[in-house]
């Protein structure tokens, strides 16, 4: 028990030592993205707006830091002299770079996209063979933040070794120019990031576009897994990532992150219930948190469950460790039952539960399942439950529901729900536990 501890904590290290090694991203990356909502209908208006609306409602109080710029904000071509990409003159009038300043000084940061390929997804001009003026451009506007995506790519996709030269030469482009600039890989998964990509990039796409619904089957998005999928599509609903997510859940950590998408909480297609689960599942698989709605434009409720800092908590937590899926249990009548676990700093723990199916379900969630990694010692401790979606008198999210040996039993759960709970040892059984080491 100790020693696999102080083994677990030594692979951690190592990983973070190994990533990618710009400083950013040490959490999982928090901010808003124009694409889920405005798509390719952009301008320095929008991108503005939500910036100050990001300051109206307090975001940055709850981390989001990051305003992104998607695609279609380019001009029809390059500068014809010089290569440099140009931004569109009628949607930007005074440029990307008075953009930025406007952004940094409400004290937020900026990002940008592009396409490693020929043109970008959206027809604009793309980065391939572009990759150092690109990076330089950039870096003279006071850009934070790379999305890079991977429509056009000529070909060069299909083995490891061809997206990770094609990621690895725009990384070490943005090295290159000296800034800071956090890199967002968006292959869809292909050829495998989360196996290449962590020394190159904070953070890779692992699937196809997501879509704002909760569970249909699209053939736009045609795998049932990600591992050896041969056409990443787009059209993903939610609860297809999370399953994509499942086994490459122990590939993230500082620095680089599984990025499940961008979120769709309050783009209107899906419940309170199915927002609560895609917000608690991208947050506890230490997914980058980047809003996709319209924040200009937020009901209370959209507001509530994008301000849950309890939940944002688990996702910022400094171990970096993502939950694992414990099981997976078919219900006859569709869907699944799932148990996930995960560790938290100071020997804290999170737990979910997650119910696909279209019927409620009752279940017990035995210690023994949620504590499988930390052994016998764990499994029998007791523990102080919290429900990261109750809140408690005071208002704050995260109720304490009593105190627990052995199970939480007979947990009812309603179709489409997530239970999502924090479990601190009972100080016994913490003074035992490190008296061990
Ligand atoms: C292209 O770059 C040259 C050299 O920097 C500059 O003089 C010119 O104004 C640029 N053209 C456009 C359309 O931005
Ligand atoms: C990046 O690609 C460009 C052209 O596609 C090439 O000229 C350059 O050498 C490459 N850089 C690195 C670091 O691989
Ligand atoms: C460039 O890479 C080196 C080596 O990994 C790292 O020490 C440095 O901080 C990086 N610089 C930037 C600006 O990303
Ligand atoms: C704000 O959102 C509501 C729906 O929640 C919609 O009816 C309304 O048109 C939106 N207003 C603007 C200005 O977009
Ligand atoms: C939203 O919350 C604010 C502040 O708590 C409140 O003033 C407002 O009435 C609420 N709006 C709706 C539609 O419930
Ligand atoms: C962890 O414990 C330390 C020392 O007691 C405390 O300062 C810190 O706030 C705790 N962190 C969290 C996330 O609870
Ligand atoms: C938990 O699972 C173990 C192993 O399957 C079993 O022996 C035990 O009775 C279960 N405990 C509860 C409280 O369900």
């Amino acid at each position: 028990m100790a020693t696999s501890s102080l083994l677990l904590v030594l692979a951690l290290q190592l990983s973070g030592a190994l990533a990618h090694n710009n400083g950013l991203a040490l959490t999982p990356q928090m901010g808003w993205n124009t694409w889920n909502h405005f798509g390719c209908d952009i301008s320095e208006d929008t991108i503005l707006s939500a910036a100050k609306s990001f300051i109206d409602y307090g975001l940055p109080n709850y981390g989001y830091g990051y305003i992104l710029m998607d695609d279609c904000w380019q001009a029809p071509a390059r500068n014809a002299t010089t290569g440099a990409p140009i931004a569109d003159p009628t949607k930007f009038p005074n440029g990307v770079a008075s953009l930025a300043d406007q952004i940094h000084s409400l004290g937020l940061k900026f990002g940008i996209y592009s396409s490693a390929g020929m043109y970008t997804c959206g027809g604009k001009f793309g980065s391939l063979g572009y990759e150092t003026i690109d990076a330089q451009t950039y870096a003279e506007w006071g850009v934070d933040y790379l999305k890079y995506d991977n429509c056009y790519n000529e070909g060069q996709a299909g083995t490891p070794k061809l997206s990770y030269d094609r990621y690895a030469n725009m990384s070490n482009a943005l090295n290159a120019t000296g800034r800071p600039i956090l890199y967002s890989m968006c292959n869809w998964g292909e050829d495998g990031p989360w196996n290449f990509a962590p020394t190159i990039a904070n953070s890779w796409r692992i699937s196809g576009d997501i879509y704002d619904n909760y569970d249909r089957f699209d053939e736009r998005c045609p795998c049932t897994s990600m591992i050896d999928c041969k056409l990443a599509g787009y059209h993903c609903a939610m609860t297809r990532i999370i399953d994509f997510a499942a086994p490459v859940s122990q590939k993230a950590g500082q620095n680089h992150w599984n990025d499940l998408d961008m979120l769709e909480v309050g783009n209107g297609g899906m419940t309170y219930d199915e927002y609560v689960t895609h917000f608690s599942m991208w947050a506890l698989l230490k997914s980058p948190l980047i809003l996709g709605n319209d924040v200009t434009n937020m009901t209370n409720e959209t507001l509530s469950v994008i301000t849950n800092d309890a939940i944002i908590a688990v996702n910022q937590d400094a171990n970096g460790s993502p939950v694992e899926r414990m099981w997976n249990t078919p219900i006859s009548t569709g869907g699944t039952l799932s148990l996930w676990s995960g560790s938290l700093v100071n020997n804290t723990y999170v737990i979910a539960l997650l119910n696909t199916s279209p019927d409620a379900q009752t279940v017990s969630v035995n210690f023994t399942d949620v504590f499988i990694d930390q052994g016998p010692s764990y499994q029998a401790g007791t523990y102080e439950i919290y429900d990261l979606w109750q809140k408690d008198d005071a208002g704050a999210w995260g109720a304490s529901v009593g105190t627990y040996t052995g199970s939480i039993p007979d947990v009812q759960i309603g179709t489409h729900q997530v239970k999502v709970w924090k479990a601190e040892p009972t100080s016994s059984v913490s003074r035992r536990d490190l008296s061990e080491l």
